[in-house]
C-alpha cells in the first residue's frame, strides 16, 4: 500500500516536470517565432539599436504589478490582444519606440508565451543587469 502511494507520488512528480518542460518549450518556440524579432537580444542594451525593449524589461514592469502567474499571464495576453496605450505599463517605451504593432497570435498562444516569460528562464541582453542597477538601484532582479 505504502509502496503504491510512493510510486504514484513519484510518477506524479515526473509528469508535472515533463508538463512544465513541455509548456516551457512551446512557449519559448512561440516567443522566438512571434516576439523575439523585436524583444530578443539583437541590439543589446543600446536603445538606439533596438526596436523594442528586451523582454526581460517587459517582464520586470509587469511583474511589479502582476506578481502572481495568473494575473501576469492575463495582463500580457490582454496587451497582445489589444494594445491600448491607456493600459500601458511602459509609457516610456511607447514614447521611445512607438506603440507595439499588432502581432498575429491566438489568445491561447499569447498565454503560453506569457507563462514562459513569467517563469523567467528567458534571454537577457548583455549588460542588462548593469543597466537595470544604474537606472533602478540594486533591487533584486526577479
Ligand atoms: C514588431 C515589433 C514587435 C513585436 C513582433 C512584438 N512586440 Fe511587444 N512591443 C513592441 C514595442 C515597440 C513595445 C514598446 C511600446 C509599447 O509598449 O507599446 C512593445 C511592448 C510590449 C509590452 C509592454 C506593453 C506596455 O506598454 O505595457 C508587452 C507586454 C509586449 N510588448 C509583449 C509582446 C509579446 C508577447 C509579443 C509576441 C507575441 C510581442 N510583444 C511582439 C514591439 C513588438
Amino acid at each position: 500500500m505504502k509502496t503504491k502511494l510512493v510510486f504514484t507520488f513519484i510518477v506524479g512528480m515526473l509528469l508535472t516536470q515533463v508538463t512544465y518542460a513541455n509548456d516551457h518549450k512551446v512557449g519559448q518556440q512561440l516567443f522566438q517565432a512571434s516576439c523575439a524579432s523585436c524583444h530578443g537580444t539583437a541590439g543589446g542594451m543600446d536603445m538606439n539599436k533596438r526596436v523594442a525593449p528586451p523582454i526581460v524589461a517587459v517582464r520586470m514592469h509587469y511583474i511589479s504589478t502582476y506578481a502572481d502567474k495568473d494575473s501576469f499571464v492575463m495582463a500580457v495576453a490582454d496587451w497582445v490582444e489589444n494594445r491600448d496605450a491607456d493600459n500601458s505599463m511602459m509609457r516610456g517605451a511607447i514614447r521611445r519606440f512607438g506603440l507595439m504593432p499588432a502581432v498575429k497570435v491566438t489568445r491561447n498562444e499569447a498565454e503560453k508565451i506569457a507563462a514562459y516569460i513569467y517563469d523567467g528562464d528567458i534571454e537577457k541582453p548583455e549588460g542588462f543587469q548593469q543597466h537595470f542597477e544604474e537606472r533602478h538601484g540594486k533591487k533584486k532582479n526577479r
